[in-house]
This record gives structure tokens, sequence and C-alpha cells, in this order.
């Protein structure tokens, strides 16, 4: 368990790619990310000197622990805030994890009904992608993938994506094209609405160096 006390700040944190680009960030507020990066398979990383926790979470999960205060603060991006609801405050625009949620396909693929059928749509967000196809009022078949989801019009599953786009390397190596943008994505600070409240003088300060 991670220290409980007034002082220590519990902080959610992402693994994977956003990390490497997060410890850069983390260390230009001041902040040590010795605990952060220890090779190690532990989950929870005590920085005592510095009274922070950090809970190595997969990133979907960040919020859900902010959320319920088993966090006081977590990273997450704001595609995961997009796609469900979350009771959580978000302050902070950390400026990293940049990318592009997008509806790609093959060249020239049109974006529209199919004749008698629906767009087939493949996506981690079902719920961003619905939105965005009944705004333009595009009839759509949403179907849901866990990952690798360029696959899918590749293998005839889909006729487009909705997923992220950081570099395009995955979309160019698959021979898919980014068609049309959703919304910029960046990462952002979340915090536990009590949290904030009831320890703000603990956690405003760790809130103004990042922001700064
Ligand atoms: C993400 C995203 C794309 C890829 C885009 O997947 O879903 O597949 O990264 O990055 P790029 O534009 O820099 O190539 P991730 O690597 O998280 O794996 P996943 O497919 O298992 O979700």
């Amino acid at each position: 368990m991670p220290r409980r006390n007034r002082e220590n700040i519990v902080i959610a944190v992402p693994k994977g790619r956003v990390l490497e680009q997060l410890t850069v960030r983390l260390e230009q507020a001041g902040i040590s990310i010795e605990a952060l990066t220890a090779k190690s398979r532990k989950l929870v990383r005590e920085d005592t000197e510095a009274g922070l926790s950090y809970l190595l979470l997969k990133p979907d999960d960040v919020p859900t622990y902010v959320e319920y205060g088993a966090a006081d603060l977590g990273i997450v991006g704001r595609d995961v805030l997009m796609e469900r609801n979350y009771d959580v405050f978000a302050p902070v625009d950390l400026g990293v994890g940049k990318c592009q949620m997008m509806v790609c396909g093959r060249p020239n693929e049109r974006i529209e009904g199919k004749g008698e059928r629906p767009l087939r749509v493949a996506t981690k967000f079902p719920h961003i992608a619905g939105q965005y196809f009944q705004r333009k009022v595009t009839p759509v078949e949403l179907i849901f993938c866990q990952g690798s989801v360029e696959l899918a019009p590749l293998t005839g599953l889909a006729d487009v994506i909705v997923d992220l786009v950081e570099t395009g390397e995955t979309l160019r190596q698959n021979g898919l094209v980014p068609l049309e943008k959703i919304a910029d994505i960046s990462s952002v600070l979340i915090a536990n609405r009590a949290a904030l409240k009831l320890r703000r003088h603990a956690i405003q300060p760790l809130l103004d160096e990042l922001r700064a």
C-alpha cells in the first residue's frame, strides 16, 4: 500500500509510451524521477523524500483510481477522458503525449454510408467515434477492437478506423492514410475532487510546478 499520511501525495501514472515524455516533464518541474524509472516490477514506487508515491497503471485505469480517491492525482490522455465520463478535476495540460484522434482508412476511401449498409468503423473508442459520426449524420456500424486496429481495413473487417495517430508510422507501414481529424489529444493532470479541496496546501504547489 502507498503511504497515505496527510502530506504524502499519490499519483497514478500510465505505463507505456507517454511515461518517457512524462519523466522529462517532471524533471523540468524539478521533480526527481528516480523512483519512477527504477528497473523493477513494483507497481507502487515511493519517493519518500519528496512525499510522493506513484502507481503504475494501464492508461485507461488512471481516472478510475483518481475518481475513487485511491490516487490523489493522475496523468491521462484526453482520449481516455473523452471516451468515458469520470468525476475528476482536470486542471493542467502537461503538453506531453501529443497526438490526434483521426478517422483513417485506405487512400481515397469515402467516409459515408455504403449504399444499403452503414459505414463500418473499427475502433478502441466507440463513444468518441459514435458521437463524431452522429454529428456528421453518417450512419455507422461500430466494431470494437482492443488494439492493432489498423488491421481492420486491411482484412475487410471495417471500412475505416477511428484511432490515435502520433507519428503516422503505423498507418504508413500498413498502407493507410489519415482521412479526417476528430480532435487534438495530449496528456492532462487530473485530481480527485475531495483531495484537492481537503489537501490543497499539499497538492497546489505540485500543480503550480507542473503548470509552469
Ligand atoms: C497506438 C495507436 C496506433 C499507434 C499510432 O497504438 O492505436 O496504433 O499507436 O502511433 P504512430 O502514429 O506513432 O504509429 P499502441 O502502440 O498504443 O498499440 P495498440 O495498437 O495495441 O493500441
